[in-house]
Formats: C-alpha cells, sequence, structure tokens
C-alpha cells in the first residue's frame, strides 16, 4: 500500500477522518477494528457490509482479506431506484434477524446510493449505531461519504427523507476506480470541476492542467483531485453542517440539474451529467451579472465541457424553468441559486429572475441541439 492522505472533518456534531489512498480496502478491517478499540477481532461486535452484488463480486474478497471476523452481508441491487424506504426496511429487519445490536458496525461498501442508505440505516437501527464508508465512485469518494447527509427518496423527488449522521471513518481507496464505468467516472469528476470552481482554484487549475491523466486515470493524480475535493467539502461542512447558509454553495448547477433529472425521467443522464449541464447555466447568468469575467466564463466553460461528454437529452426551457421553483433549497417561495464569483469562489443568490433563467435555460438547449452527445 502507498502512503494514504488523511483529512479531518470536524462539525459540532462530529470529529472523523476521511483516508485517501491505494490498496486501502483490505486495511478497513483492521482500521475499523483499530477505531473500535479492538471489539471485532475479540468476537465483541459484529460487522455488517452493505454492498450490491456487481461490488461485491469485484471488491468483496479484498475487504473480507482484511476484517477480522466474517462480516454479515447485506445486499442491495445497484440503481437509484432501490434507494427507498422499503429498502431500508428490509434491511433494518435483516439487521435485527442477523443479532446487530448498539455496538455493532456497518460498512457502506459502493457507491453514493449505498452510501446514502447505509448511513440512514445506521442512524435508524436502534436509534443509532456506527458505519463506516468505503465509497468505490468517483461521486461518492469526493462528495457523498462525506458531510453526514443521509437519506433515501420519496415519490415526490430525491433525498426528501433523510438524517444528518456521520460516518465513524471514510475509508476512499483509489483502486476502486479501476473498474468503475468511464461515464461514472467523468460525471463524478464533474462534482471536483464544481469543487474548483466554488472553492478551490488551485484545483481548478489543476483539473484544467492535467484533464489528460485525470481522465486516463491516473492514480496520483486522481488521489489529489479527491484529496482537494474533499478538504474543500470538510471546509464548508465544518463552517455550515446543517445546509444554513454557506453548505448550499456545493449545489452549484444543481438547481438546474435537477430540473434536467426530473425532466427527463432521471433516465437519460447520470446526476454529474445533468450538473455539468447546470453548471454551463449558471456560469452564464454569472457572466450575464458581471460575476465572472469573459475569459473566466470560456475558460470554466471549456474545462467543464473536457470532462464531458455533454449528453444530449430533451426537454423545454420553460418546463426547466419551472421545475426549478421546486428545488428543496429554495426558502418561502424564493429561488436559491448559486452562482460562481471569478474562479474559486462562489455566492447564493435569491433574486434569480425568471427571465435570467429562461434566457440561460434557452441558451443551454441550443448548445445541447449544437453539442450534445447522444
Ligand atoms: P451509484 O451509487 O448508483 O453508483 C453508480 C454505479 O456504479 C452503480 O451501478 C454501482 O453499482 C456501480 N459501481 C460503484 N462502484 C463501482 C466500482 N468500483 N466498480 C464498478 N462499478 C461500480 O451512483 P453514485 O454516483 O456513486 O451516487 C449517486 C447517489 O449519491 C445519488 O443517490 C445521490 O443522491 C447521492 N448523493 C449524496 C450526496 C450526499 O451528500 N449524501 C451527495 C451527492 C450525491
Ligand atoms: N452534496 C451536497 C452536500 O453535501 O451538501
Amino acid at each position: 500500500m502507498s502512503e494514504t492522505k488523511k483529512i479531518a472533518v470536524t462539525t459540532p456534531t462530529a470529529n472523523y477522518f476521511v483516508e485517501i489512498g491505494t490498496g486501502l480496502v483490505a486495511q478497513v478491517g483492521a482500521r475499523v477494528d483499530a477505531l473500535l478499540g479492538g471489539g471485532l477481532k475479540a468476537g465483541r461486535q459484529k460487522v455488517f457490509v452493505v454492498t450490491s452484488p456487481e461490488i461485491w463480486r469485484i471488491w468483496g474478497q479484498q475487504l473480507t482479506s482484511g476484517l477480522p471476523v466474517a462480516p454479515t452481508v447485506l445486499s442491495v441491487p445497484a440503481g437509484e431506484q432501490h434507494k427507498r424506504l422499503s429498502t431500508i426496511e428490509r434491511l433494518l429487519e435483516e439487521l435485527a434477524e442477523g443479532g446487530a445490536d448498539r455496538d455493532s458496525v456497518l460498512i457502506a461498501f459502493g457507491g453514493g446510493v449505498i452510501g446514502d442508505m447505509t448511513g440512514y440505516l445506521a442512524a435508524t437501527y436502534m436509534r443509532g449505531i456506527r458505519y463506516v464508508q468505503v465509497p468505490t465512485t468517483l461521486l461518492a469518494q469526493v462528495d457523498s461519504s462525506v458531510g453526514g447527509k443521509t437519506g433515501v427518496n420519496l415519490a415526490a423527488g430525491k433525498n426528501l427523507a433523510g438524517a444528518f449522521y456521520h460516518p465513524l471513518a471514510v475509508f476512499a481507496d483509489i483502486d476502486t476506480l479501476e473498474t468503475l464505468p468511464a461515464a461514472e467516472l467523468r460525471a463524478g469528476l464533474q462534482e471536483s470541476v464544481k469543487a474548483g470552481i466554488i472553492r478551490d482554484r488551485a484545483l481548478f487549475d489543476l483539473m484544467d492542467a492535467q484533464s489528460d491523466a485525470v481522465l486516463a486515470g491516473a492514480k496520483a493524480a486522481l488521489a489529489k483531485v479527491v484529496a482537494d475535493s474533499v478538504q474543500m467539502k470538510a471546509d464548508v461542512v465544518h463552517a455550515d453542517e446543517r445546509e444554513g447558509g454557506l453548505r448550499m454553495i456545493l449545489n452549484l448547477g444543481h438547481t438546474l440539474g435537477h430540473a434536467i433529472e426530473a425532466a427527463t425521467g432521471y433516465k437519460t443522464l447520470l446526476h454529474g451529467e445533468a450538473v455539468a449541464w447546470g453548471m454551463l447555466a449558471a456560469v452564464a447568468i454569472a457572466k450575464r451579472r458581471g460575476l465572472v469575467t469573459e475569459a473566466e466564463h470560456d475558460r470554466m466553460e471549456r474545462v467543464i465541457k473536457t470532462y464531458g461528454p455533454l449528453k444530449r437529452f430533451e426537454a423545454d426551457p420553460a418546463e426547466l424553468v419551472a421545475l426549478t421553483a421546486k428545488d428543496k433549497k429554495n426558502r418561502s417561495g424564493a429561488r436559491s441559486f448559486i452562482l460562481p464569483k471569478g474562479i474559486g469562489d462562489a455566492v447564493v443568490v435569491k433574486d434569480v429572475t425568471v427571465d435570467e433563467l429562461t434566457y440561460t435555460a434557452q441558451r443551454m438547449m441550443a448548445m445541447v441541439a449544437k453539442e450534445g452527445v447522444a
């Protein structure tokens, strides 16, 4: 195993670290046991792994090889459609049947869907047991495994039921990205482009300068991107755990991104692909408002496109604008919108007009028609 990097996450309710490196999956067992004071090895505590069959088939042996006791595996089929309360109920019953008690520990082993559900499961079982995150997608490593947002989808919308509940630790093994489909890698990397735009100009510069290495899956480059993205998120969550203000900047590109996902029935685009279009739209509004220069706008647009390909979809601009009115971040009827301020800073505005949204949605749909990839 090469050297790993540890990033601390401290909030009013939690204090843990995110460890990033290669060869980590096989080390998770020993690391978790140490955090639990040797309770696994001594047979005092049980471990349950929540994962999906595909991930377990590829990476399960490595995880098991490092655990001092055999885990009970709770399986969830891959796919956002399984991120529902019905799955949580089944898993809660399986935990009870498997003899889980308050000292048991859960390991979330998979992408954001598995991570969000395992966190919620841990928050709920016996009113809260410990869990660790072992994220295996780029998106989960740079975003969803960090910061304590857990939950499931309702018919009315994504992530509408959940809890803030932080893990005991996060272990992000860059090796797992080797088996991640290329489209999933690119979609996750858009969240790191976002991280650079909103708060870390050096990360944005890195993603621009080293795009070839990052997109080719070079581990050193990916490890640096993951570490810098996690550091950015840790800083934001430290300052605003419950999304009272600053944390909202993490939603750059998400207002129109969510509208695109809803308009296309969550079937056409990956989340990060929709966010990429949403970021292009936000950057265009920022240029119109004079928050970014033309050169900054053009550079951000180029880098977002580099991490594309920007996928084609069909939607009516007016419908997209209407859908932004339903965004979860909106309060008291006012739309919240995140706009970049230069590169490396962002603002939350509440006065974005329907005219601005229509302008940017129409511009975006023209770009979809011209440059969208089938
Ligand atoms: P995902 O969990 O659906 O994983 C994508 C696909 O990749 C799945 O088919 C999965 O089985 C497969 N996969 C995962 N790791 C693999 C690997 N190493 N090799 C091969 N295949 C692998 O998608 P995601 O993008 O990781 O997560 C999306 C979810 O994250 C959404 O539900 C979203 O709401 C949530 N999310 C949560 C937060 C948060 O703060 N909690 C933030 C962002 C997104
Ligand atoms: N992904 C947004 C957040 O964690 O707040």
